[in-house]
């Protein structure tokens, strides 16, 4: 990372790095968050799907929901903004689960958590820092790999999100989803999804879903779209024609090394040695 960009860029709270686009004073008060009953949370750690989920959850809730910006994205009047809102709360976030405010947990909000691949969820964020102005410069791949491993990242170890919010996998509030199943059988984790919510939908409606949360579809309707700065799902980014890449499984496979490959297994077995769900995550080893 180049020192002086990061400088403007970046900031810790709490020892994880976060951009400047989150204020410490939002950071620091985040726990006099009003929750309602109702709120769903949809919660990730960048790169993992988080725009894919958040147009099927949309979609699902037809217009009965507003899907927010982040709720740690903005400044201190974010509460208040929230706040304000009269309708259903759709709320996204990259907050670990120690982060997340109380009154979430409290009051049992519905929280769904994507997750991904984490080498396909590096080379994703590879390219988003090299394409995003918002996060610091990156010299290579080789350079952003050992970051990456580092947890010298926004939103901090993939490893550390993963294990705060798997520690919480059976409660009942909580819906864990894997990218790779959502490729893999759309319309089975559509469904999913409704009962968890509690939402009736036909299948008729489920094949309609799954059409318009495509890549393709979804990249063409974001090429159409003008970029609203406040209508952002990704701390990291307002500008959503930065989020339509690939939509792939496997790209890791076109830019680890065999020597980078050794590496992070040998990271994620140590980190994950107690983790029940290691084993769904890793895919085409
Ligand atoms: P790639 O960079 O590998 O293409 P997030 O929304 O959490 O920022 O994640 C972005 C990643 O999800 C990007 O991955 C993006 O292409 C992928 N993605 C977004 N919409 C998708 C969709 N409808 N189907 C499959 N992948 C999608």
């Amino acid at each position: 990372m180049s020192s002086s960009s990061e400088e403007e860029l970046i900031h810790m709270f709490k020892g994880i790095p976060f951009t400047t686009r989150s204020s410490l004073e939002l950071l620091n008060s985040l726990d006099a968050f009003d929750a309602r009953e109702d709120d769903v949370l949809l919660v990730s750690y960048p790169k993992s799907g988080t725009h894919w989920l958040a147009r099927v959850l949309t979609s699902l809730f037809s217009a009965q929901v507003t899907l927010t910006s982040p709720i740690e994205f903005g400044d201190i009047s974010r509460l208040e903004e929230l706040n304000q809102l009269s309708s259903k709360r759709l709320i996204p976030t990259h907050l670990d689960y120690n982060m997340l405010p109380t009154n979430f947990k409290n009051k049992k909000c519905k929280m769904i958590y994507i997750s991904r691949n984490p080498k396909d969820t590096a080379v994703s964020m590879f390219h988003y820092y090299r394409d995003n102005p918002n996060l610091p410069t990156i010299d290579s791949w080789t350079a952003f790999f050992d970051l990456f491993l580092k947890g010298d990242v926004v939103c901090g170890s993939w490893f550390d999100h993963f294990l705060s919010w798997e520690e919480h996998a059976n409660d009942k509030n909580i819906l864990f989803l894997f990218y790779e199943d959502m490729k893999k059988d759309l319309p089975k984790i559509v469904k999913k999804i409704s009962l968890f919510l509690s939402l009736n939908v036909s299948e008729n409606d489920i094949q309609d879903i799954c059409k318009k949360s495509s890549f393709s579809a979804m990249k063409s309707d974001t090429e159409k779209e003008n970029s609203d700065p406040h209508n952002t799902v990704c701390a990291l980014t307002s500008n959503k024609k930065l989020i339509f890449r690939k939509g792939a499984v496997g790209d890791w496979k076109n830019h680890f090394t065999p020597k980078q490959n050794r590496r992070f297994e040998e990271t994620f077995n140590e980190k994950m040695k107690l983790s029940k769900m290691a084993k769904s995550l890793i895919y085409e080893f």
